[in-house]
């Protein structure tokens, strides 16, 4: 059975620049959000969406469905993490608290159907997981004047992606838990780990790139292409 998924789009996009926030900025002549959000709706194995937008967002249009699979919009928060919960709040009842639920940044707007299915199946048999990669280069730790001090081991570091899938109920309970505890979580997989839980990493492809920076837009027009 499919799978709703949340869409965490309530961001301001400071490192992007621009006239409004990134999700809005054309990517290959549309919003860069709306090729997500098609590219998700598009996967046989996804029931439906919820995209959470900023309370004074003038540029999202409503719509109520899309590719022919429901869309909620909702208001987010001041964190990805508050955006994230007001999501899976917003879901539909029909979502049980032990559904899994995906959650994939707007900002990635080249993810491949492949990845989100095999995260899907493999992390799917336990408590969840994320798409990420292994570390590729040598990792430094700086100091405040960027001189290196100390190498890092690679082995066993990932790349933290999305989407990232868990249970509605537990997901919901670690985010308010954290939010509760004052402490950020940078993703679903941090909250998740706070309580215990130990997300399965699933090796995504590099092209799954969060569109962050200017430069960002070129090679995401680029791998939106070859990753279709
Ligand atoms: N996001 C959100 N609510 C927030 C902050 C972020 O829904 N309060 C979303 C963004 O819209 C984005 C995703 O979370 O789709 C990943 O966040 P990031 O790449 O950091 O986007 P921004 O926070 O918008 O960018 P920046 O940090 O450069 O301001
Ligand atoms: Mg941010």
């Amino acid at each position: 059975d499919a799978l709703w998924c949340v869409v965490p789009a309530a961001g301001r996009g400071v490192r992007a620049g621009g006239d409004r926030p990134k999700q809005y900025q054309s990517l290959a002549g549309r919003p860069l959000l709306d090729h997500t959000l098609e590219r998700l709706a598009a996967h046989p194995r996804i029931a439906g969406l919820v995209v959470v937008i900023a309370a004074d967002d003038p540029h999202f249009s409503a719509v109520e469905s899309i590719g022919g699979k429901p869309l909620i919009a909702t208001i987010g928060g001041g964190e990805r993490s508050d955006s994230v919960l007001a999501g899976v709040l917003a879901l539909p009842a029909a979502v049980a608290p032990d559904h899994f639920v995906l959650v994939h940044d707007a900002a990635r707007p080249c993810v491949r159907a492949d990845d989100i299915t095999r995260l899907i199946d493999l992390a799917g048999v336990g408590e969840g997981g994320l798409l990420g990669a292994p570390l590729r280069d040598t990792l430094k730790r700086a100091d405040a004047d960027c001189h290196s001090t100390a190498t890092e081991p690679r082995e066993g570091r990932w790349r933290a992606f999305t989407p990232q899938m868990f249970r509605r109920g537990a997901l919901a309970r670690a985010l308010a838990l954290a939010a509760a505890d004052g402490i950020v979580v940078s993703d679903e997989a941090m909250a998740m780990e706070r309580t215990g839980v130990m997300p399965l990493l699933v090796e995504g492809s590099e092209d799954n790139i969060k569109v962050t920076t200017p430069a960002d837009f070129a090679l995401a027009e680029f791998l939106l292409g070859r990753t279709r």
